[in-house]
């Protein structure tokens, strides 16, 4: 033991943590995934366990992490320029996978162009950083991801300068503007494309709506940014995300590659300045190494089957999956919140009960994660079911089955 007076410290604290409720139980590990097999589809071995897991707590959701494409990709580019860059992107660490990602995320937006990041949590934080100023002003939804509360903070927006308005409450929004001072050049509006633990998402062209009217009151404009990490891959017609399925783009998209994408890494898509002052002031981009040729070329391959008749077919199978699976719900008398995406939540309102629920799944080989106060408010407490493309109809039944003998 080196450090004995300050890992006492720290145990404090993390029983502080513990007793508040909000200690993180022991990791899971994972030590092998078996391929779908007929009507089965993929399952997880897990050490210390002598069954196979369906996971249903994954963000994969076009479970592609595994598919060959991907790994061929990975394999290739690894060959081609070894494991590591050597050095941050401005100090020679940019390779030209690192460029074709970013023009063929920019492709895949619709954007004129693109940064990655090492993750979607970094772009954020390095968003926040290029883009902020003294007289900026932030507006977020309540339920914003932790990142986005991260990158207020890091960036140092100051408390005058932030409002927060009610979970998609577009009345609240425009309080939230009409309380802007007078002295603010530049307002930026930010919110989840889709809230993760609900599976809702932002009426983003009702949000676009209210935002337009408040531009010409600001030098510099009134911004609109999603971090669409749940929605890009995953949603719309063409996976195109919470835009598409929303019918309206905001100015700046934040995404991940590490959900639907089945991947790691993050990216803001923007205008070609808004990127270039990404390059030049996000700290999280600078001084920190890029992502691995393996993740660029592997996430390039993903956003190509995403646009190909393969993406198509896999985004059909998610929505078929998700609402064979809403339906039974619904069927067997269950609480969730109404909606398309494959983040289902099954509301179970009670502390123990939903820990109960989340013991006899596991029990049962069904991996899940449960949510109780103060991760969700009191009365909130939920379990969240995350479908992806690869479970099969048989899967989704026998979820359902348990579920009915557990409730
Ligand atoms: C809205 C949102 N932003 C960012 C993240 C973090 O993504 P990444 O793992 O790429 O940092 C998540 C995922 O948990 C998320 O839900």
């Amino acid at each position: 033991m080196t450090t004995p007076k300050l890992d006492q410290a720290l145990a404090g604290e993390i029983e502080a943590l513990a007793g508040e409720g909000r200690a993180k139980p022991p990791e899971r590990v994972i030590t092998g995934y078996l391929p779908p097999a007929g009507t089965r589809g993929p399952r997880y071995t897990i050490l210390g366990q002598d069954r196979e897991f369906i996971r249903l707590n994954s963000n994969s959701y076009l479970s592609l992490s595994q598919h060959p494409a991907l790994i061929a990709a990975a394999d290739a580019a690894t060959h081609a320029c070894g494991v590591g860059p050597g050095a941050v992107r401005f100090i020679d660490g940019t390779f030209s996978y690192h460029r074709d990602l970013e023009e063929r995320v920019a492709r895949f937006t619709g954007k004129p162009a693109a940064k990655i990041f090492n993750s979607a949590y970094t772009s954020n934080c390095g968003l926040a950083l290029a883009i902020g100023s003294a007289k900026t002003h932030w507006i977020g939804d309540q339920l914003n991801h932790n990142s986005i509360i991260r990158a207020m903070r890091i960036a140092g927006v100051p408390s005058g300068h932030k409002g927060i308005y009610r979970h998609n409450d577009m009345d609240d929004l425009r309080r939230c503007l009409d309380e802007v001072e007078d002295t603010i050049e530049r307002v930026v509006v930010i919110f989840d494309g889709i809230f993760s633990m609900r599976g809702d998402y932002a009426p983003i062209d009702r949000i676009e709506a209210v935002c337009s009217e408040y531009r010409d009151r600001f030098q510099d404009g009134v911004i609109t940014v999603v971090d669409d990490s749940h929605g890009i891959g995953a949603y719309g017609a063409t996976g195109r995300g919470t835009s598409e399925y929303s019918g309206a783009t905001p100015d700046i998209i934040v995404g991940t590659f590490g959900k639907a994408f089945g991947v790691n890494g993050g990216f803001i898509a923007a205008s070609e300045m808004v990127v270039e002052a990404v390059r030049q002031k996000a700290d999280t981009y600078i001084y920190t190494n890029p992502l691995s040729v393996a993740d660029c070329a592997a996430a390039c391959a993903a956003i190509d089957i995403c646009d190909s008749d393969e993406g198509l077919q896999l985004l059909a199978a998610l929505r078929e999956r998700t609402g064979r699976f809403r339906e039974g719900l619904t069927r067997l008398g269950l609480e969730s919140i109404p909606g398309p995406h494959p983040v289902v939540p099954l509301m179970v309102r009670d502390t123990a009960r939903t820990r109960a629920m989340v013991q006899g799944l596991f029990d049962k080989g069904v991996m899940v994660v449960g949510l109780t106060f103060p991760v969700v408010p009191k009365g909130d407490e939920s379990i969240r079911i995350q479908i992806n493309a690869a479970h099969t109809e048989a899967d989704i039944d026998y979820v359902l089955e348990i579920l009915a003998r557990l409730q």
